[in-house]
Parts: C-alpha cells; sequence; structure tokens
C-alpha cells in the first residue's frame, strides 16, 4: 500500500503542471505521479501545431481569441471557463518557458507566431512541427528537480476507491461521493496496490482508441472517463469527438496516423479532391481554414463523393527551405514513404484526434466526487463547447493543471483508516487462456465506432452501435470476473464505456451542432443543452 498527500495520475501536460507547482508549494508533503506506460509516452508528447495563447497584443486582443473559441464552440462554450482561459493562458505559458520550453523566434527575436483554423490572428507558440516534444522534455526535465514527487512508471490504475468500497450502495444520487484513492497494477511484478491520497487528480487524457483511426498514441483509452462513470460521477458532452481532418494516409497501416499538423494549412497547404480541385470553398467561405468539424466533414463528403479513402494536401507550392524550417519532422515523415512534398501531394484523411467532453469540472477542476480533480483531455470544463479550437487544449490542461492545484491545496483532502479499505480481490480469477478474446472485441469496438459513430451519424447507426456495445460489454464482463486483470483487459472495459457514453451522448442529442452531425436532425436546435451522462 502506498499512502500519499497527492495522487496525480498520468504525466501528460495537466498531470505535470499539477505535480510540479504542489511539489513547489508544499516541499514537505508527498506528490506521487502514476502513469500507465513510459513516463513521457502521452498525447502531449505527439502535439504538433503549437499552443494558442494571446501573446502579441499589438494585432491579437484576449476579446479576439475568445470570440474565435466561442465561435468553433457553436453555441456550447461557457463563456466565463473561455475568458478564465484565454486570460489565465498567458501566465501559464510564461511559466511553461520559465521552466525550460523553447518556442520558435522570427529574425527579430520575437516569437515566430502560427495560424491554424478558426483563428482571426497569428497565435501559435510552437516548437518546429514538434511543439509537444519539447514541452514534455522541460516538464519531465523539470518533475525530476523535486525530492517530494515520486513517479511510478507502468502503473496501470484500474478503479476510484470511494464509500462502495467500504461496503455502501453508491448510486448517481448518493450525495457526497468520496474519493479515498485508487487501485492500480503495478505490470512490472502484476501486483494490484492501493493507493490512498488525501486528494487525487485525473489527467488521463484521451480515448482516440476508440476508433481505428486516430492521431493518439495507444495510451488514449478513456480510463478517466470510464473510471469516474463507475464511480457514479458525472460525465458529459462525450458525443462530441473531434476528427482531425488531416491524418497522413497509409493504406495497411494500422494504429496511431501520423498527423499532419493544421499549421500546414495555417502556411498556405491547399485541400484538393483526386481530380484536382481545391475544394473547400464549396464549403466555406474561410476554406482550409475554416474550423475543423467543417473541414473534417467537407473531406468526409469529398471521398463519399469520389469514391475514395483520402484526399490530398498540396504543399507543392511551397518555398522547399521554409518548409523544412517549420515542419522537419513531417517532411522527414512523407520522404520516408517516398513522398516528396515539393513534387507530391500528400494523401490525407480525418482521424479521431480529440475528446472534447468528459468528466464534468467545475471552474476550480473539482469533479462530482469530493476530493477528485480532473484536468486536461480527460476534463470537461466548458471551454471547447460542440468543437475545440485548435490548439487551445494544451492551454486549458495548463490552465486547469493549475487551477486544480488552486482548489485542492485549500481543501482538507480526504482521511481513511487505512485498514479501512479492503485489498484488491483476485478470488475466483484464473490466467486469461486467449488474448484474441481480448483483441478481437477491441477490433470490433473500433470498426463499429468508425463505421457507425464517425464523423457523420443517423438514428440507425447510433441504434447499431449500442446493441453491439450491449454484447461487447456482457462478453467483456464475464471476462473480467474470470481472468486475472491485465492492462489490455482494463483498457478494453473502459474504451467500451466511453463508446457507450459516446453512442448515448450522440442519442440524446437530437440536433447537429459542431462535432455532431446526425443527417436525421440536421439543424441546430433553438434549446442549448449540455448532455450529462
Ligand atoms: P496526456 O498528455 O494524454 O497524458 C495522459 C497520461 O495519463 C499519460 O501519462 C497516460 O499514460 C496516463 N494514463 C491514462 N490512463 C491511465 C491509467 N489507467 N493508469 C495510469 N496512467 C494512465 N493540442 C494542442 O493544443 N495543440 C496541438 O498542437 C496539438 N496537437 C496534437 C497532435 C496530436 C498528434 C495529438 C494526439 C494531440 C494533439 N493535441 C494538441 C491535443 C493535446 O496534445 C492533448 O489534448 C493534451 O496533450 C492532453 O494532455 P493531458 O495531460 O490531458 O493528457
Ligand atoms: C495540429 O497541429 O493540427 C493539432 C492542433 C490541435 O489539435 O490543437
Amino acid at each position: 500500500m502506498i499512502q500519499t498527500d497527492f495522487l496525480v495520475i498520468g504525466s501528460g501536460i495537466a498531470g505535470l503542471t499539477y505535480a510540479l507547482k504542489m511539489a513547489e508549494r508544499f516541499p514537505d508533503k508527498k506528490i506521487t505521479v502514476v502513469t500507465k506506460a513510459a513516463a513521457d509516452e502521452t498525447n502531449t508528447k505527439y502535439a504538433q501545431g503549437g499552443i494558442a495563447g494571446v501573446t502579441d497584443f499589438e494585432n491579437d486582443s484576449f476579446e479576439k481569441h475568445i470570440n474565435d473559441t466561442l465561435i468553433a464552440g457553436d453555441g456550447l462554450c461557457n463563456e466565463k471557463v473561455v475568458e478564465i482561459v484565454v486570460k489565465e493562458g498567458v501566465e501559464r505559458i510564461r511559466e511553461l518557458i520559465n521552466w525550460g520550453a523553447n518556442f520558435d523566434k522570427d529574425a527579430d527575436g520575437d516569437y515566430a507566431l502560427g495560424m491554424e483554423g478558426g483563428h482571426s490572428e497569428y497565435r501559435i507558440l510552437h516548437h518546429k512541427d514538434v511543439t509537444g516534444k519539447e514541452m514534455e522534455r522541460a516538464l519531465i526535465e523539470k518533475v525530476q528537480q523535486y525530492p517530494n514527487i515520486e513517479f511510478h512508471k507502468h502503473w496501470f490504475v484500474i478503479e476510484l476507491i470511494t464509500q462502495h468500497h467500504l461496503g455502501y450502495l453508491i448510486t448517481k444520487s448518493t450525495p457526497d461521493i468520496q474519493c479515498y484513492g485508487v487501485y492500480a497494477l503495478n505490470t512490472t511484478n502484476n501486483r494490484i496496490e492501493k493507493i490512498l491520497a488525501g486528494t487525487t487528480l485525473l489527467a488521463t487524457g484521451g480515448n482516440g482508441q476508440v476508433y481505428r483511426s486516430t492521431t493518439n498514441p495507444s495510451i488514449a483509452t478513456g480510463d478517466g472517463v470510464g473510471m469516474v462513470y463507475r464511480a457514479k460521477g458525472r460525465v458529459e458532452n462525450m458525443e462530441f469527438i473531434q476528427f482531425h481532418p488531416t491524418a497522413l494516409y497509409e493504406p495497411g497501416i494500422g494504429g496511431q496516423a501520423f498527423l499532419i499538423t493544421e499549421a500546414v494549412r495555417g502556411d498556405g497547404g491547399i485541400l484538393r479532391n483526386k481530380y484536382g480541385a481545391a475544394f473547400m470553398e464549396r464549403y466555406d467561405e474561410r476554406k482550409d481554414l475554416a474550423p475543423r468539424d467543417i473541414v473534417a466533414r467537407a473531406i468526409d463528403s469529398e471521398m463519399k463523393i469520389t469514391g475514395t479513402e483520402h484526399v490530398f494536401l498540396d504543399c507543392r507550392h511551397f518555398d522547399k527551405e521554409k518548409f523544412i524550417h517549420h515542419f522537419p519532422n513531417i517532411y522527414e515523415k512523407c520522404l520516408s514513404i517516398g513522398i516528396d512534398i515539393t513534387q507530391h501531394q500528400i494523401p490525407v484523411a480525418p482521424a479521431a484526434h480529440y475528446s472534447c467532453g468528459g468528466i464534468k469540472t467545475d471552474e476550480w477542476g473539482q469533479t462530482s466526487i469530493r476530493n477528485l480533480y480532473a484536468a486536461g483531455e480527460c476534463a470537461s470544463t466548458g471551454l471547447h463547447g460542440a468543437n475545440r479550437l485548435a490548439s487551445n487544449s494544451l492551454l486549458e490542461a495548463m490552465v486547469f493543471g493549475h487551477r486544480a492545484f488552486e482548489a485542492s491545496s485549500r481543501q482538507p483532502g480526504s482521511t481513511i483508516d487505512p485498514d479501512r479499505i479492503p485489498d484488491w480481490s483476485t478470488a475466483g480469477t484464473t490466467d486469461p487462456k486467449e488474448m484474441i478474446l481480448i483483441t478481437q472485441s477491441l477490433k470490433e469496438l473500433q470498426l463499429l465506432m468508425s463505421d457507425y459513430v464517425g464523423i457523420v451519424r443517423t438514428n440507425v447507426r447510433l441504434e447499431r452501435a449500442m446493441r453491439r456495445l450491449d454484447l461487447l460489454w456482457e462478453e467483456t464482463e464475464k471476462l473480467y470476473v474470470s481472468t486475472t486483470l491485465s492492462p489490455q483487459l482494463g483498457e478494453l472495459r473502459n474504451m467500451i464505456t466511453v463508446a457507450y457514453l459516446i453512442v448515448k451522448g450522440a442519442q440524446f442529442r437530437k440536433e447537429s451542432r459542431g462535432l455532431h452531425y446526425n443527417t436525421d436532425y440536421p439543424e441546430k436546435s433553438p434549446i442549448l443543452q449540455n448532455i450529462t451522462l
């Protein structure tokens, strides 16, 4: 058993921001960071385009950034939260720079600001096309300076510990559900440990792996959302899954798709269909730089009209040296598969990229469960509404990592007699005989979510998806109670829960808004509604 003051689940930008601040303010308190993979294996590490923030006050303003965020969010943003993130974000970016993150500068020594879809000004700070890698590097190096931060890598967190584990019946309407910590599987020795904590922060990231094609790495399985939902906490707006318009199309390659950052379109990249036609002007006057929901739907439509599995991103008109200077990683990747961007167009297709909904929090990152906070992509703070503005998520993760730190450092935290919390029981379970029972279910899940619950939805598709999910759930629960727990089984369970929440949210939403498009309800409802499950 481990006892700690502050438990952080996840080592991406949200979790590490929180951990660093706590360690700095309370040198005599213990901060425990748990992550299920290598320390830096996070969505954060793969961020390309950069972090949005108002730093050029001559041309840009808070009002413009707020307005762009609200337009992208299509009526469902919480305006107060948008203002908080945009205004406080500037200070958080400054801190990140002080912690050692480097952003590109121009010849005059000013930050070289990038442009992305939905932004009315150049405001994206970036480090080449590997911004996330640079941020994660700086954060991990900084964390190593604090002896009061204890890091557990390759520990898979399974469940939140609540009154349920003390033998009480907990339902969605139970008042004052409390979190006392978590059960976690240490995959280096296969033991399941109790970690008891005064305060727990979930910073478990996104859920792109629920879909067959995603820009997200394999860690993005929605574990935090799954755990909170099972613990009877509140989750909202899960139907708003953002598909990035331009993932590199590589036939026959499964798993994580390589991203071609939106900043390439910001610098002048043009989307073309298989006949060479620049089609975006037929869909939106902002053309290739319209918000992501519009561009992804336009590409989906062009692919269906022309019967192809991808469209093209044309960069042949770029100055080669400038392209290589800003996008060295993309240049190299394309070259490695025989695409010289000065001569060939890049085949691209939309891929699941970001979860706008998640664990419902207030404006301080507090969830519906006491002593449990959430920050980063796993949280639904109200910033993104029905569609996230490009490069706002790293900003949100830092602002809410900070806010959760401020709020939880003022709270007393839970105290529980450790002897009252039972050890994890493995009674009745045996080692799994066949991993195929897990891997095949995962494939089915990803396929049905991509085909039935993708960019365009219908009532019939959603009904079909739900029926198939019921079956997958039943079979997976049988496995869960009868076999020794593995991360793969735990993740499958969480992904089925997340898929269920996406479909349920989509079925409740009788309209098309932002990222949710249902051809049976093509219009927006006059009633603005967040769907909480
Ligand atoms: P993550 O960085 O994903 O970290 C999650 C952590 O939780 C990991 O350490 C993981 O191991 C851990 N974890 C999860 N489940 C468990 C468990 N059960 N037990 C233990 N540990 C667990 N956003 C922008 O603003 N700008 C961009 O340019 C940008 N580009 C992107 C490019 C790509 C390819 C991708 C995939 C995303 C991009 N995003 C971008 C989105 C952004 O990167 C993420 O939303 C953000 O990094 C999420 O940070 P996080 O701290 O919430 O989670
Ligand atoms: C990108 O670089 O296109 C991704 C930016 C984001 O997801 O915010």
